[in-house]
């Protein structure tokens, strides 16, 4: 059998795993099996997914006789409103799936977040499974419990902590990913090593080539380390209340370049925390946290896994320096009316700060290059 990885999220009664490697799905239901109170689920999948993994999976759990219905979503983030979910708790609760049943989440983020949602308030909350399909789901989004829908005033603003009961990562899956989106999710892998693990950084320039040239066992060693990275903080800190907050190195500056560009394919999630931590860093230089060599390394490993190191790599002209610091005000981590950053005294030792003035701000973006009109 091929490599394959277990890592624990350990949240007391609500302890689960998740198993990373190649092959996984066709193997799902080993993995399934145990959980299940009775031979019964139902599967919530990406319409996209219904003529390849899909299939997989229900064979899967046909060999060993848990009977299944499928409901498929249609891709995108579009999917993740009130409509949406009205349906799907309507279709589960017409399959009769009862509290203690599974519901198997098969798709990227959305899928994930959705599914995640609809099992949170089914019967005041059912079992899920997390089998995700992308890179960015499988190191970050089906970890940790985060579920949500998006409101018409921004994203995930209508949501719930619900952990999942086991999470299944098949890297084989991934080879099926147009390479820009490989890129997207290898992002939230350098930032794991970026925000806590000096080490892993280290890996990652030496080997983050094979990892995005879907190399099986760099890519599954990446996976593991990402998410044995990410389970360790969501274990201290289940609702974000101190230290799963770093999880959001690069978002802060992220966010605004993906709602300046009006989240269109300009920039995908991934390439914006990318370049958001690049500033991140860079600002750090510049607040006299971080020594420039580090910020530097960061830059040219961003660079090198052809992601976006400098604002003029965004094609969309010139980003105003007001505008930008405007978007960062209304990010969803301002409190009190002070802005939030994840900031670095060196790769792999990062903080919060909230001391950081839209002056400030503003000199440093027109430093980076935004115009200043
Ligand atoms: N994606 C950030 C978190 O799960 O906290």
């Amino acid at each position: 059998m091929s490599v394959q990885h277990k890592v624990t999220v350990e949240l007391g009664e609500r302890t689960y795993e998740i198993i990373i490697g190649s092959g996984v799905l066709a193997r799902a239901a080993t993995h399934i099996a145990p959980l299940l109170p009775r031979p019964k689920l139902a599967i919530v999948a990406d319409a996209n997914l219904a003529e390849s993994h899909l299939p997989i999976l229900r064979a899967a759990l046909n060999d060993v006789g848990i009977a299944h219905e499928s409901y498929l979503v249609p891709s995108g983030e579009a999917s993740k409103n009130f409509g949406q979910l009205s349906d799907l708790c309507d279709w589960l609760l017409a399959q009769k799936i009862e509290r203690n049943d599974c519901i198997i989440a098969l798709g990227g983020g959305v899928i994930g977040d959705l599914t995640g949602f609809a099992a949170a308030i089914l019967r005041r909350g059912t079992r899920f499974i997390q089998i995700p399909t992308t890179l960015l789901a499988q190191v970050d989004s089906s970890i940790g419990g985060k579920t949500a829908i998006n409101a018409p005033s921004g994203k995930n603003l209508i949501g719930a902590f619900h952990q999942p009961d086991l999470v299944l990562a098949d890297i084989d899956v991934l080879k099926t990913l147009p390479p820009r989106e490989v890129g997207a999710g290898y992002a939230e892998i350098v930032k794991y090593g970026a925000l806590g693990d000096k080490a892993f950084f280290a890996w990652l320039e030496e080997n983050g080539a094979k990892v995005l040239a879907l190399d099986e066992a760099a890519m599954a060693e990446a996976v593991a380390r990402s998410c044995r990275a990410k389970a360790a903080i969501v274990a201290r800190d289940e609702r974000e209340t101190g230290e799963r907050a770093l999880l959001n190195l690069g978002h802060t500056f992220g966010h605004a370049f993906e709602a300046l560009t009006g989240y269109d394919n300009t920039l995908l999630h991934g390439e914006a925390v990318a370049y958001g931590m690049v500033l991140a860093f860079n600002f750090s230089v510049a607040r006299g946290h971080c020594a420039p060599e580090d910020a530097a390394r960061l830059k040219d490993h961003i660079g090198a896994s052809h992601l976006p190191q400098k604002m003029s790599a965004i094609g969309k002209g010139k980003f105003a320096a007001d505008a930008l610091v405007e978007a960062m005000s209304q990010d969803k981590k301002v409190l009190n009316g002070q802005m939030r950053f994840i900031l670095a005294n060196g790769l792999g030792d990062t903080f919060i700060a909230d001391d950081v003035s839209q002056d400030e701000l503003r000199a440093f973006l027109l430093a980076e290059g935004a115009g200043a009109a």
